[in-house]
């Protein structure tokens, strides 16, 4: 027996255990794992009995690899065209983000499937089904959480395709330690890659996400699977964004927009509004600006709140934007706006549930702060995109052109951007271009 202590952000492995991973630093991540060390691995000369089978790659026929439709025209989109039979898709989401659904939406007749369920019973799901008008005939179901059990049953039916939901709740019995732990869900994962790539089964494996928004469990997992999707969104609104974060198979800019109905979700067309409560905000700290998902333009409203600092140290808090990005905008702010952000309290939140690393939002962060702060509205249907520097520069994003068109035929008149080589005329809208932050002082009313 050999213990090792496994780090669940990272998956990075220790002899010791400590309170900090020492490689992503981390606090409390080291998790203990046990196992039995392979008799084979330390007598090299015992090699020479193991079995191995190589492949003459010249006798491989060049076939191109053959892409599954499920019943979901924007799932199929986002995987590249289709699933592969013996590839692994990770679906990553919230709780209740609707994980369940979404898979639920793409059995199909085409598919013979198999459905794995640790966490619910039969008759949830059945009343899932029911609801998504899903014909229960299509599907296996198999209510289990013994990796061993749910092999037996895979080889047995030989599925097309194997749904499991979630890993988080399998074990394996030859690894220590409890189920949604690091080893257990690095054991579990490997174990159904295996099964997956010996049948030619398309498995798609649910994985919850912890709080911190990352997938729970070791990063190894990521490494193991050919295809990672991220289901986003809050839960409480009705809206979500499937999107793809690693794709063997594919371009990974794709992805769709759902609305939560009562039958499931429906994918949403011309989505470009939908997070827009009005174009022209009532009160001060709020700006609108876009982001663009795979080939889409969304219009979000960016909030900002400074206010006092009570006591001690001043708070920044981020929702759907980088806290880090967050401070540096603070510190740009102060620095070329001589505002007294060091004795404010600064709070930003991003409607609509998105975590958005796209910096063109930073100009709106600046402006919903600024405003705010000054508490003083921003000028009539204002947009802004671009990416502010530690100069205080405004610098070039992408898509500018796409923005631009989207925000015009929303009805926008006040488009403030980085200035760039060819300026585009539009009629009945005001183009700004800006260099500086400095110049954001007259945009505020
Ligand atoms: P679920 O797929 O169970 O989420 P997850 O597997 O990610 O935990 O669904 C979450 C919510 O969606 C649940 O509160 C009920 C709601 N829902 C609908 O609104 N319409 C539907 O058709 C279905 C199936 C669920
Ligand atoms: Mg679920």
């Amino acid at each position: 027996m050999k213990t090792i202590y496994s780090c669940s952000k990272c998956g990075t492995q220790f002899p010791k255990w400590s309170g900090r991973c020492l490689d992503c630093g981390a606090w409390g991540t080291l998790e203990k794992e046990t196992f039995i060390e392979d008799e084979r691995k330390n007598k090299t000369e015992n090699l020479k009995d193991v079995k191995v089978d190589f492949i003459d790659l010249s006798k491989i026929k060049n076939e191109q690899v053959k892409k599954i439709k499920t019943g979901l025209i924007y799932f199929d989109k986002i995987v590249g065209g289709g699933l592969v039979s013996s590839s692994l898709v990770l679906l990553g989401g919230e709780p209740g983000i609707g994980k369940s659904t979404i898979i639920s939406q793409i059995i199909n007749k085409n598919l013979n499937t198999l459905y794995i369920s640790g966490e619910e019973n039969a008759n949830s799901v059945k009343s899932r089904f029911d609801r998504l008008e899903i014909d229960s005939k299509l599907v296996k179901f198999l209510a289990e959480n013994n990796i061993e059990t749910i092999l037996a049953g895979v080889m047995k039916i030989k599925p097309d395709f194997l749904i499991i939901d979630s890993i988080q709740t399998l074990y394996t019995s030859e690894v220590e330690g409890d189920p949604g732990g690091v080893a257990q869900v690095r054991a579990c994962t490997v174990k159904i890659m295996e099964i997956s790539r010996k049948f030619n089964i398309a498995t798609l494996i649910i994985s919850h996400v912890n709080k911190s928004g990352d997938l729970a469990g070791p990063k190894t997992m990521e490494h193991l699977v050919d295809c990672v999707l991220n289901l986003e969104g809050d839960r409480l609104h009705r809206f979500r964004i499937l999107k793809c974060i690693k794709n063997r198979f594919g371009a990974t800019d794709e992805s769709a927009i759902l609305e939560m109905t009562k039958s499931g979700f429906k994918e949403v067309i011309n989505p470009s509004k939908i997070y827009l409560s009005s174009i022209n905000p009532e009160s001060s700290g709020i700006a609108i600006t876009s982001i663009i998902e795979g080939n889409q333009v969304l219009m979000l409203e960016l909030q900002a709140l400074v206010s006092k600092t009570n006591f001690g140290y001043p708070k920044r808090t981020a929702s759907g934007y980088d806290q880090k990005r967050l401070e540096l905008l603070i510190a740009v702010l102060q620095s070329k706006l001589d505002l007294k952000l060091n004795l404010y309290d600064v709070y930003i939140n991003l409607t609509g549930g998105f975590k958005v690393s796209d910096r063109a939002l930073d100009l709106a962060v600046a402006m919903a702060i600024y405003s705010s702060y000054e508490n003083k509205k921003i000028q009539e249907k204002s947009v802004f995109f671009g990416e502010v520097g530690l100069g205080g520069e405004i610098r070039q994003i992408p898509k500018t052109k796409e923005r631009i068109k989207e925000a015009v035929s929303l009805g926008f008149k006040n488009i403030i951007i980085p200035s760039f080589e060819k300026q585009v005329e539009v009629k009945g809208v005001n183009l700004n271009c800006i260099k500086n932050i400095k110049e954001l002082k007259k945009f505020l009313i």
